[in-house]
């Protein structure tokens, strides 16, 4: 059997017995109890460089930084081996992958069996949530991967603190990684192990995380999708909360009026570049602070407010197209300590990625380890860096407010080459909760599967809800009407609800939007709406401003351009929302009536305009 060597920080006997129950299913031939030091960090580090995981960065361009290249099969999420086991199948709903829960265990009693033979099994205290919030809660994960634990130490409040809030019966929600490659006496390590059989599996009512076969992202760090989303939401579904995949910022205008403001967008497309938004040249006075890049858990308030909080300490972010001109704060964040997962490195030990600059410098080796010679990507697409919030110079002063910070509007944006325009403003909560609901938006390389096809990505959490999708429309239905009442009463207001869309394209296949910092133009325009004076033209979808409305101030963006992203096809919108149809009747009858009755009406409207 594997010592235990329990160290005198854990005082839980319940988590010690559930570690070495599963130290019994793996085998590990060593536990080791992480504790967050700098000392355990380097050791692991250390480790990584010796068996060929990860390699040193140039130390004057990148001190303290790393490269891991991955296995090329284990490259993103993967939805399609993610499952939902409730239960009752109707409880993880027609948008998950469901088996029955005592199918699954068996089947993951036989994966895991031995699966960490020749291993360190590592036991990852952490916290997603500021230390003690009460909005917070704990995990503790155990892992084969000296990757993820390192990784983990970056994207979350990990460490010995973590046990004292635990006590000796705190809650904390397990969750079990394997990369699922045992070692048999004396077998060499590969860099990168990994198993091609995946599974990424969620006991809802239990609230465990297993997963298997994948060393990356999601599939792995699993304080992130699997806890923060996917079992927060059902708990935030129970407990009358939201658990999101939005980011969080707050924007000052040189009145000095701070608002925060809570934006979804589906994977890749464009959260950790919103949320460090830099004002262009003509907004001196403006500010835009980060709270969070991609998840958010915001908790009613008694003032009938939305107070959100980022339970994330890290930014696991998309490196290609990153940049000093797109993403000024990002690369700024980058100065140090990160961990780059699949970009490409100089010989020089510089990374690159496509976007960084025009060309590739010279000398490049790409994520798969080959000379890059301009035929294939240098760095994966999906290729990311991991690093440490703190170090952001856009983070807000209120991140870490155990308390949250209240939210003034929430934004739902996809990647859509037509149909849908810049920005538009929702006529009330529910018409929102029916836009958020039935965003398309094209997949990217986020996830594996095909890529730019436009699918449904209801409130961009297709990937991410953990219980039935039906029910999750109707939680925000509820929320809308329980804390409306509640703020009517306290003189607040609830979240204005905007869509927008970044990504409409010319005849060419080209961008039209400039993006990025010229963002801040729609933001402004939210904001005014938001203070009630911003003026808006009604249209059959929406509310949306008229090229006068926006402040163009230092802009060279063209009326004519400012159609293009706004314009509204009648034949090509009736098609959409009739396309939502296909949703509703996959939802089939746990769908709340209210959104049928809506599309009709959305769609009369359109015909009728
Ligand atoms: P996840 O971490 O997967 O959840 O992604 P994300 O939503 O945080 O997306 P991110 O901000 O990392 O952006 C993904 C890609 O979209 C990057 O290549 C960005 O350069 C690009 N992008 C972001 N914002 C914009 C924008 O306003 N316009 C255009 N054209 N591209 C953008
Ligand atoms: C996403 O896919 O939305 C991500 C990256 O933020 S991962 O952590 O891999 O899910
Ligand atoms: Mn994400």
């Amino acid at each position: 059997m594997t010592p235990m060597n329990t160290p005198e920080f854990v005082r839980h006997p319940q988590l010690i017995a559930w570690v070495e129950k599963i130290a019994q299913l793996t085998k590990p031939a060593k536990i080791e109890w992480c504790d967050g030091s700098q000392e355990e960090y380097q050791r692991l580090i250390d480790l990584m460089i010796a068996n060929g995981t990860m390699q040193k960065l140039n130390e004057e361009k990148h001190p303290g930084s790393y490269l891991a290249n991955s296995d090329p099969s284990d490259v993103a999420r993967v939805e399609d081996r993610t499952f939902i086991c409730s239960q009752d199948k109707e409880d993880a709903g027609a948008t998950n992958n469901w088996v029955a829960p005592s199918e699954m265990r068996e089947k993951l009693n036989g994966l895991f069996d031995g699966c960490m033979a020749g291993r360190t099994m590592y036991v990852v205290p952490f916290s997603m949530g500021p230390l003690g919030s009460h909005i917070a809660h704990i995990g503790i994960e155990l892992t084969d991967s000296p990757y993820v634990a390192v990784s983990m130490s970056k994207m979350a409040r990990m460490g010995k603190a973590v046990y004292d809030i635990l006590g000796t019966d705190g809650e904390f929600v397990p969750c079990v990684h394997s990369v699922g490659a045992p070692l048999k006496d004396g077998e060499k390590d590969v860099a990168w192990p990994c198993n091609s059989d995946k599974y990424i599996v969620h006991y809802p009512e239990t609230r465990e995380i297993w997963s298997f076969g994948s060393g990356y992202g999601g599939n792995a760090l699993l304080g992130k999708k699997c806890f923060a989303l996917r079992i927060a939401s059902k708990m935030g579904h129970e407990q009358g909360w939201m658990a999101e995949h939005m980011l969080i910022l707050g924007v000052t205008n040189p009145k000095g009026e701070k608002h925060y403001i809570a934006a979804a967008f589906p994977s890749a497309c464009g959260k950790t570049n919103f949320a460090m938004l830099i004002p262009p040249a003509g907004y001196e006075g403006w500010k835009i602070e980060t709270v969070g890049d991609d998840i958010a858990w915001i908790k009613p308030g008694e003032d009938g407010r939305l107070y959100a909080i980022n339970p994330e300490a890290g930014f696991f972010g998309v490196a290609p197209g990153t940049n000093t001109v797109t993403n000024s704060n990002c690369m700024s964040t980058l100065y140090k300590d990160v961990i780059y997962t699949n970009v490409a490195v100089t010989d020089n030990g510089e990374v690159w990625w496509e976007g960084l600059s025009k060309t590739a410098p010279e000398n490049v080796t790409n994520w798969k380890g080959e000379r890059h010679t301009g035929e294939e990507k240098a760095a994966h697409p999906n290729a990311r860096f991991t690093v440490s919030a703190a170090q952001c110079p856009s983070i807000d002063p209120e991140w870490e407010n155990p308390n949250g910070v209240p939210i003034s509007a929430f934004i739902f944006g996809g990647r859509r080459a037509d149909t849908v325009p810049l920005v538009s403003e929702a006529f009330d909560w529910v018409d929102g909760v029916y836009k958020a609901a039935t965003m398309g938006s094209e997949t990217t390389a986020a996830a594996t599967g095909q890529q730019g096809v436009v699918r449904r990505d209801p409130f961009a959490m297709l990937p991410f809800v953990g219980y039935n999708m039906a029910d999750y429309f109707a939680h925000w239905l509820a929320l809308g009407e329980t804390v409306g009442a509640k703020a009517e009463q306290a003189g607040n207001k609830l979240p204005k609800i905007f869509n927008v869309n970044w990504f409409r394209r010319d005849e060419q296949g080209n961008f039209v939007w400039p993006g990025f910092g010229q963002n801040t133009r729609v933001l402004e325009w939210m904001i005014d709406r938001i203070e009630g004076r911003g003026n808006a033209v009604e249209t059959p979808i929406g509310l949306v401003p008229e090229y006068e409305d926006l402040n163009w101030t230092g802009s060279d963006f063209s009326k004519a351009g400012f159609e293009k992203v706004t314009s509204q096809d009648k034949d090509l919108w009736v098609k959409e929302l009739e396309s939502h149809t296909e949703l509703f009747d996959k939802l089939g009858e746990r769908l709340p009536k209210v959104l049928r009755e809506r599309q009709k009406q959305l769609i009369d409207a359109v015909k009728a305009s």
